[in-house]
């Protein structure tokens, strides 16, 4: 049973569930998951967990949650004596009203997940609560902020990188869960823990995909039937780039890429670089100093967004 606790009662003394042998001798799970809704909670917390000499692992998460988010879960289960994962729609990071207001919002379903993954507390605040006044904090992240989503989406990662300090400050982790298919985010969070001397890992998990291969999303439910059937293009095309880009330059799987992609009903590519896997820089070189290059790509199908990225490891 998930408790909703404005402050918190009970720190439980290491994972999210313990066992107990019930008369007809089976185990069942008792879950204690604590939901947290202010920051002196969640710092009381934290704070306590840190005295017991816990490890602690942080998901950030915007909520509407499927298995990509719930992959996070289970590895910060894995890696630490407690995981945190807050849900919050975080609206510093919205340059688009619009997209800010239609963000799906499923905050029961949401808590079910993070309690079946083994969550201990899940950090749920509002906005009032996270920004009793407006943040105007302007963080210099430099050339990896400046290209890609921060090109198209001005102040999108000065809003990330204001929700994501917060986080790190609020929780003090041990670690930190990000997935990579967001590829660009995770080099964005790590330039600004740099700047704000946050030192603990930074830990980045690969992508999970649909079955037909399209990265799991939280926008995709706002996909119509028939974008839904033709969204898998997107990753089917950057797989088979892949060998094409064994004779081939990176000038031409980029147009390859491009051509493929807005040839299909619904979609149009918003951009589609190889760049430098740490620097987020653009590249001629399959092979970078910094490791194979990556293909970072946003498609709209119809009015939906869409993101995801390979790795050319030929
Ligand atoms: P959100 O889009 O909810 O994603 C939360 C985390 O889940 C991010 O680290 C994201 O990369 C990861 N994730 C999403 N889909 C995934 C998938 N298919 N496979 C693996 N990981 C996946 O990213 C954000 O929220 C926000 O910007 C946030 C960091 C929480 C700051 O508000």
């Amino acid at each position: 049973m998930i408790k909703f606790a404005p402050d918190l009662e009970k720190i439980p003394e290491s994972g999210a569930g313990s066992q107990c042998r019930c008369s007809n001798k089976t185990y069942v799970t008792i879950a204690t998951m604590k939901v947290l809704r202010t920051v002196s909670s969640l710092q009381e917390a934290m704070e306590s967990c840190r005295r017991a000499g816990q490890t602690i692992g942080l998901v950030p998460t915007m909520g509407a949650l499927h298995d990509g988010h719930l992959s996070l879960m289970k590895r910060a289960r894995a890696d630490n004596d407690v995981v945190v994962a807050s849900v919050f729609v975080n609206p510093t990071q919205f340059n688009n009203q619009t997209d800010l207001l239609t963000y799906p919002r499923t905050e029961e379903a949401d808590c079910a997940a993070l309690e079946t993954a083994g969550v201990d507390f899940a950090f749920i605040p509002s906005v009032e609560e996270i920004y009793p006044e407006p943040d105007t904090r302007t963080f210099d992240l430099g050339p990896v902020a400046q290209v890609m989503e921060g090109a198209m989406r001005p102040g999108h990662f000065n809003g990330v990188a204001q929700i994501v300090s917060k986080l790190f400050s609020m929780v003090g982790p041990t670690r930190a869960y990000f997935g990579e298919k967001d590829f660009q985010q995770i080099a964005v969070i790590r330039r600004m823990a740099q700047l704000e001397d946050f030192d603990f890992d930074i830990v980045a998990c690969p992508i999970v995909r649909e079955s037909d291969g399209l990265a799991m999303s939280s926008r995709n439910v706002r996909l119509t039937p028939e974008q839904r059937a033709v969204a898998p293009t997107i990753h089917r095309v950057l797989a088979e780039s892949l060998d094409l880009a064994r004779t081939a330059s990176v000038a031409e799987v980029k147009q390859w890429v491009k051509e493929r992609i807005d040839a299909t009903p619904f979609m149009s590519t918003e951009y589609y670089e190889i760049v430098n896997p740490l620097t987020m820089q653009p590249t001629d070189c399959w092979l970078t100093p910094d490791g194979p290059a990556t293909g970072c790509i946003t498609v709209y199908c119809g009015d939906v967004r869409l993101i995801d990225n390979i790795t050319y490891k030929i």
